[in-house]
């Protein structure tokens, strides 16, 4: 394993943004890493595929860049397959792997940047499925007593975007393998009505997995900023949750809002929308912007320093609170 110092980090983050590691050293086995952060002062951070994190300075620590691989089969009923995958697989291509053995339950989650470590992580979601959804278990190295710990789906206490390790158990343990439970049957997930549309703009007459990857495929690319050409982290906030109470006048005062409810009486709003009427989408300043297509996307043009793009986000959020009373929360980390 290479250890190497003063790293730049622009191609290890997908906002493209010039940061430097104090130490960097990538991993590839659970050995690696042990020694790796055998009693070390410096902080130490991992880093997975960079899809969801804004430097906004340089790191003085080590940065432990994930390279576990490795897809296998681990167990088998008459219903799901189980298929584990190591951290450091990408994403993507984990799911197409899935999809190529006919295993259903991630097509809905196709083309999403980053890697296998990352889905639990901050239980990714979209067109209407969350990992949440297909979760079976992780392996986990504590960093500091360094025992392997083993997470199933109640442990890690997923919510809407979260997890217990963007929570209590931030930076304590790195994600080395997530174990997924997978349908031999499909249930096809096509309540997210843009999936619908696209099914049929496509002349889809028999449903499949694939179809449906492909369909998200397309909207997702249509969309959404390709980070190898424009730098960004998907969306930059959270879609908020406000009360039925704060939903009806907010309701009242804007007709058009995009709302739909959730759990517990409350309301989920599309943040995109707040944003884009508070006249942000498109918006650019030197080399940080707000996405053309997608208001929820904060972008690098090129150069902008992490400092610029987390300016411009609390622009943003100072913005929508002033017109609609709502506060957003990032969803980036911000380092
Ligand atoms: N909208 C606007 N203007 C915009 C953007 C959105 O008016 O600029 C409104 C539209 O009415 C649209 C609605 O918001 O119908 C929802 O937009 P979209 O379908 O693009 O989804 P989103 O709520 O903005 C969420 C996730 C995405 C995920 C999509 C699809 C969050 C924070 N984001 O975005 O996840 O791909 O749904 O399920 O929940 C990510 O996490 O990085 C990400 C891209």
């Amino acid at each position: 394993m290479q250890v190497s110092e003063n790293v730049l980090l622009k191609s290890y983050n997908t906002f493209g943004i010039d940061a430097v590691a104090r130490y960097f050293a990538s991993f590839s086995t659970v050995e690696e890493l042990r020694e790796v952060t055998e009693q070390q002062q410096l902080p130490q951070m991992i880093l997975g595929g960079g899809s969801n994190i804004l430097f906004t300075q340089d790191f003085n620590g080590w940065l432990l860049k994930n390279e576990i691989k490795g897809i296998s089969v681990v167990k088998e009923d008459n219903d799901y397959v189980y298929v584990k995958a190591g951290a450091g697989e990408n994403w993507h291509q984990f799911v197409q792997h899935c999809i190529g053995l006919n295993l259903a339950g991630l097509e809905n989650l196709s083309l999403i940047p980053g890697n296998v470590g990352a889905s639990p992580m901050q239980n990714i979601g979209a067109y209407g499925v969350e990992i949440k959804d297909v979760f079976h278990e992780l392996e986990a190295l504590h960093l500091k007593d360094r025992s392997i710990v083993t997470f199933n789906n109640t442990d890690c206490h997923f919510g809407y975007r979260e997890s217990v390790f963007k929570k209590e158990y931030r930076q304590q343990f790195a994600i080395l393998s997530v174990t997924y439970r997978l349908s031999k049957q499909p249930h096809f997930n096509t309540s997210y009505g843009a999936i619908n549309e696209e099914l049929q703009r496509m002349n889809v007459s028999d449903l499949s997995i694939q179809a449906i990857s492909q369909a998200v495929i397309n909207i997702r690319s249509s969309k959404l900023p390709d980070p190898a050409k424009i730098g960004n982290a998907g969306s930059f906030f959270k879609n908020p949750t406000i009360s039925k109470e704060q939903y009806t006048a907010l309701h009242a005062a804007f007709p058009q809002l995009v709302a739909y409810p959730v759990a517990d009486e409350q309301f989920k709003l599309a943040a995109g929308w707040l944003i884009e009427q508070c006249g942000w989408k498109g918006y650019r300043k030197g080399d940080a912007g707000v996405h053309a297509k997608q208001a929820l996307v904060l972008v690098n043009y090129g150069h902008a320093k992490g400092s610029e793009i987390y300016d411009l986000s609390q622009q943003v959020l100072d913005s929508v609170e002033e017109k609609f009373g709502v506060l957003l929360e990032r969803e980036v980390n911000i380092c």
